[in-house]
């Protein structure tokens, strides 16, 4: 059966393309090295920075993915033999972890269920029993995307304060960003990293952080080698509006435009418009009987949702059946949750119809696979949501 129609892109980013974004991307390329240029990556930092929530951060853009950006946070604050605690719950945050390790951080891991969230107190403990506050740095997942859980990176900046601990607050809000709330400077995060490819509406391709004055002094004695994803050149050039290497000229086009609309939205309502997605979305697990991944509602995530299939029925064979009968991208289980569980990815640029005819094609396709639920139940109890907050 061929796939007509556009493809239903659900996974937990990359995610769909606004038009006005892509459309800005078509433009033939321009000396980037030129004023025409710098003027464009002048006209970005103050906006970004406003979506990091960080009047006085200074904002890197990385040709590079996500990944790059968290090594970037690293290399610049740390020294070979430096001691990390890294929270771990899923597979983002433990690639992080391994990142760090890679680098020779010695690294203390706080590993936590998959599906658990971080409370204040967990973290507290931990650094607690750091006596001689030997840790420079804690990094943390602001939103896991292999679980769907959302870490309240506020606790643990409490947690950091309540221990007196001198640490760098490190965050990757790769799929966090532009999506669910993360404030840089109110909540002490030192860097933030990010990537283009989910709530800031755009292809992969660029590495974003946000990175504050104690970071910055960090970086000054930060003995790590490091050429490509050094902070200096980067900060020194961008002051003129140019990079210390090519730029990808084209994504910062659609950069310029997806800052507008984000900010035209307005933060807030883009949060809540997350919110409100995500709860339909849930709604719909609820009304099939079945479970989320996240395992209280306070730490589910309003970018994706990862859901537990009954036992016996594959979550693989229901992607691939999803995504080649019914033209459907659902995200994969990762790690332990491999044929267990599949993600619903709710971000960026998207709206009620699309969240419901998504919910629609996984009953379709759980159907197909003779999982028992009611058909309907879950499309039904997201409408009612979507109804009762109309306007919301
Ligand atoms: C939370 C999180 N961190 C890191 C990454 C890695 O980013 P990338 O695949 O862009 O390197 C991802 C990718 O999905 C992610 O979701």
């Amino acid at each position: 059966m061929p796939n007509t129609g556009r493809l239903f892109l659900q996974i937990p980013g990359p995610t769909n393309l606004p038009e006005r974004v892509q459309r800005a991307m078509d433009m033939a390329l321009i000396n980037h090295r030129g004023e025409e240029f710098a003027d464009l990556t002048k006209r970005i930092w103050p906006r970004l920075k406003q979506v990091f929530r960080s009047e006085r951060g200074t904002p890197l853009i990385f040709p590079a993915s996500g990944t790059g950006a968290t090594e970037s946070a690293l290399v610049n604050t740390l020294s070979p033999g430096d001691r990390v605690l890294a929270i771990t719950i899923g597979e983002f945050s433990a690639a992080w972890s391994r990142i760090a390790k890679a680098h020779q951080y010695k690294v203390d891991v706080l590993e936590l269920p998959w599906g658990s969230g971080v409370t204040e107190d967990v973290v507290y403990e931990k650094l607690a029993q750091d006596k001689g506050k030997t840790y420079k740095a804690v990094l943390t997942i602001h939103n896991e995307t292999s679980t769907g859980v959302t870490t309240d990176v506020k606790a643990v900046r409490a947690a950091l304060d309540r221990a007196k601990h001198p640490a760098l607050l490190l965050v990757d809000t790769v799929s966090g960003l532009a999506c669910t709330d993360l404030r840089c400077e109110e909540w002490g995060v030192d860097v933030a990293v990010t990537g283009s490819q989910k709530g800031l509406l755009l292809p992969p391709g660029l590495g974003l952080l946000c990175v504050n004055e104690k970071a910055l002094k960090a970086m000054e004695t930060a003995r790590t080698p490091r050429h490509y994803f050094d902070w200096a050149p980067m900060i020194e050039k961008n002051r003129a509006g140019i990079f210390p290497y090519t730029p990808v000229t084209s994504l910062m086009y659609g950069l310029d435009v997806a800052l507008d609309m984000l900010l035209e939205e307005g933060l807030e309502r883009v949060f809540q418009r997350h919110y409100r997605l995500a709860e339909g979305v849930r709604r719909a697990v609820a009304a099939w009987g079945m479970k989320t991944v996240a395992q209280t509602p306070r730490d589910a995530s309003n970018v994706l949702t990862a859901v537990y299939l009954p036992e016996g029925y594959n979550a693989d064979t229901l992607i691939a059946r999803t995504e080649n009968e019914l033209n459907l991208a659902l995200g994969a289980g990762l790690g332990p949750l491999a044929g267990r569980a599949f993600r619903i990815g709710h971000l960026g640029w998207t709206n009620e119809l699309e969240v419901l005819a998504t919910l629609s094609g996984v009953e379709l396709g759980m159907k197909l696979l003779n999982v028992p639920f009611r058909l309907g139940s879950g499309v039904t109890a997201a409408q009612q949501w979507f109804l009762e907050t109309h306007g919301k």
